[in-house]
């Protein structure tokens, strides 16, 4: 891990005194429920952050800055971090990635964008207070650099898809100044621009660094924070052939990570198939892609839940969590994108797509996650959170 590999010995303590509470019928929850009345850093099972600064960093992206406790592990340049927030009485679970912010252990910084009727994001941006105290999870993700770490870098965001490249970015200027690195980041405009004054600044100072700041509004839709409408003249430059071998010629042969906006990660996805390199192409989608089956083709679906079945239509263009909700039942859910498992149940019989993988699933009672998952057939579910 990046900022702390070894965890420190007070929780080391604190965890075998869990232990050995544990053998005499104390619960790991209660335990770190005492320890939370100290100080809610301390709790080893259930982990906190506090928010210790927040700044803006463009009209509708702001900067979080966390101190975990003790018992967070760190994180690799590239991972998420799970963050829960109460908003309104309901916890709301959502991925963020995080920079370490070196030399403050178990510290680290979250950039959010504020999207379109976005809960989370919006309440981020405009509540969350210095001084809260929020639930967070151990950081996770594939999405990161090679041990070793390369002699050379390909980087491609769009957005708010420059948080994970931001990371990368930093820990090699720290720990690999001599690798050559990349960055074609692209953003409505300079002014929409995260990070846009830091890279500059890190570009003037780092000769290995090359930076290759895009205006175009064709990867970066509009984020709905009341901007304006993009003018008919606005910029569009697409991440083609034609760039890539001008920016780096040999941009197919050495580690490359793109995240951003969906119409960006399909372009990249095709330039490399093309280039048979897809294997050096490492692809972060912050929001799962959207259902693509007949918004016509209507399924009945029975939810066996508590003893009891519920019944709701799903389009073949809804996930199941939507079309549930829209149905007016309420089910449990946590991040929306696939990766806390709150939402799974059982599939019993049916066919539904899991639109993450784009993978068929025939019901034998495999869990499905309801978030990412679309019916296929008529189905039955039984909830198993
Ligand atoms: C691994 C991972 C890392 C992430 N890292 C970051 C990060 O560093 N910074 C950051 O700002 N976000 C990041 N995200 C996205 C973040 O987790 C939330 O999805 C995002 O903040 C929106 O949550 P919300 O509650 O505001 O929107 P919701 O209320 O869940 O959704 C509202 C609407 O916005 C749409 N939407 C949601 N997310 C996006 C998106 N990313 N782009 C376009 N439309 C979207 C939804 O389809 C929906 O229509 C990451 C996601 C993943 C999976
Ligand atoms: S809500 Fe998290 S995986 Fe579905």
């Amino acid at each position: 891990m990046a900022d702390s590999s070894r965890p420190p010995l007070s929780t080391v303590a604190a965890s075998r005194l869990s232990g050995w509470l544990g053998h005499l019928g104390v619960s790991p929850m209660a335990f770190d429920d005492t320890l939370s009345l100290i100080d809610p850093l301390l709790a080893i099972h259930h982990l906190r952050a506090r928010v210790v600064s927040k700044v803006s960093e463009t009209p509708s992206a702001s900067t979080v800055v966390l101190q975990a406790g003790a018992a967070f592990h760190g994180l690799l340049p590239g991972q998420y971090v799970m963050i829960g927030v109460t908003i309104a009485g309901v916890r709301h679970r959502r991925a963020y990635s995080p920079r370490a912010m070196a030399g403050h252990p178990g510290r680290f910084a979250i950039t959010v964008q504020r999207q379109p009727e976005g809960f989370v994001s919006k309440f981020i941006n405009e509540s969350l207070q210095v001084g809260t105290v929020i639930d967070i999870e151990q950081a996770a993700g594939e999405f990161t650099l090679p041990l070793p770490l390369p002699t050379q870098v390909l980087l491609v965001a769009g957005g708010s898809g420059i948080t994970p490249s931001m990371s990368m970015l930093e820990h090699l200027h720290a720990k690999a100044r001599h690798t050559r690195v990349t960055l074609v980041y692209f953003a409505r405009s300079a002014h929409e621009r995260i990070f846009g004054q830091a890279l500059q600044q890190l570009a003037a100072n780092w000769p290995q660094f090359q930076y290759v700041p895009i205006d175009s509004v064709a990867n970066t839709p509009s984020d709905g924070g009341g901007r304006p409408a993009p003018q008919a003249q606005a910029p569009v430059q697409l991440l083609d052939i034609e760039l890539l071998n001008r920016i780096m010629p040999n941009w197919a042969e050495v580690p490359a990570y793109c995240c951003g906006p969906a119409p960006l990660m399909d372009a990249a996805r095709a330039l490399w198939h093309a280039a048979s390199a897809s294997a050096n192409l490492h692809l972060e989608a912050f929001a799962p892609p959207k259902p693509s089956g007949d918004p016509n083709e209507h399924h009945s679906v029975r939810l066996l839940r508590d003893h009891s079945a519920q019944h709701f239509d799903a389009a073949g263009n809804q996930t199941l969590l939507v079309a549930g909700e829209e149905a007016g039942l309420s089910i449990q859910h946590g991040c929306r994108q696939g990766i806390c498992h709150e939402c799974t149940c059982r599939l019993n019989s049916g066919s539904v797509r899991d639109i993450a993988t784009g993978e068929r699933i025939d019901g034998q009672g495999q869990p499905i996650r309801l978030c990412v998952s679309s019916a296929m057939s008529d189905l039955e579910l039984e909830a198993l959170n």
